[in-house]
């Protein structure tokens, strides 16, 4: 029996592309690509897509697609269309697969307009402050859900 490797998207919102240079001192020097790669490395069985928009529907129309393929879950940071996006919010309850929200710094200490997400209450956990190893967290975060859900599931 040849065994399926797990897959994990990984979806950025706008001008995250340009973390590396963008206002270092709130988002760090970690290039996405070497992310990525790091990524990658840590979790050998985990096949990774990456994808990057600065279009509010393109991330849309990727979380429905997404929920067609077979991903285990999704790591989003919405960058700024976590603090305006209702339909963003919409788009994640309308899909089956689990999606953790991730925040490079920790918003919560931020400007006022950064305090509140639309996308919290519908995603399973939010990972807020870590700088890039947010991510991981997100990641790690993501694999122990999925097997615990599988535990309930044996056992019940
Ligand atoms: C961000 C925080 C958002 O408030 C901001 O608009 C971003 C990045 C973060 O990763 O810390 O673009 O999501």
């Amino acid at each position: 029996m040849t065994m399926r490797p797990k897959r994990i998207a990984i979806l950025d919102g706008p001008n995250l592309n340009k973390i590396g240079v963008r206002e270092p001192h709130i988002y760090g020097t970690t290039p996405v690509v070497e992310r990525i790669e790091v990524l990658k490395s840590t979790f050998p069985d985990v096949l990774f897509y990456y994808r990057q928009s600065n279009h509010e529907g393109v991330l849309i129309d990727w979380l429905h697609e997404l929920n067609e393929k077979e991903v285990l879950g999704i790591v989003l940071n919405a960058g700024a269309y976590t603090h305006t996006s209702i339909a963003l919010a919409d788009a994640i309850r309308s899909i089956q697969i689990p999606v953790v929200e991730v925040h490079i710094s920790n918003v919560a200490a931020r400007e006022e307009y950064r305090h509140h997400s639309y996308l919290s209450p519908v995603v399973v956990g939010t990972i807020s402050g870590f700088g890039v190893y947010g991510y991981h967290l997100a990641v790690l975060a993501l694999l122990n859900k999925l097997s615990s859900n599988k535990h309930v599931e044996q056992i019940n």
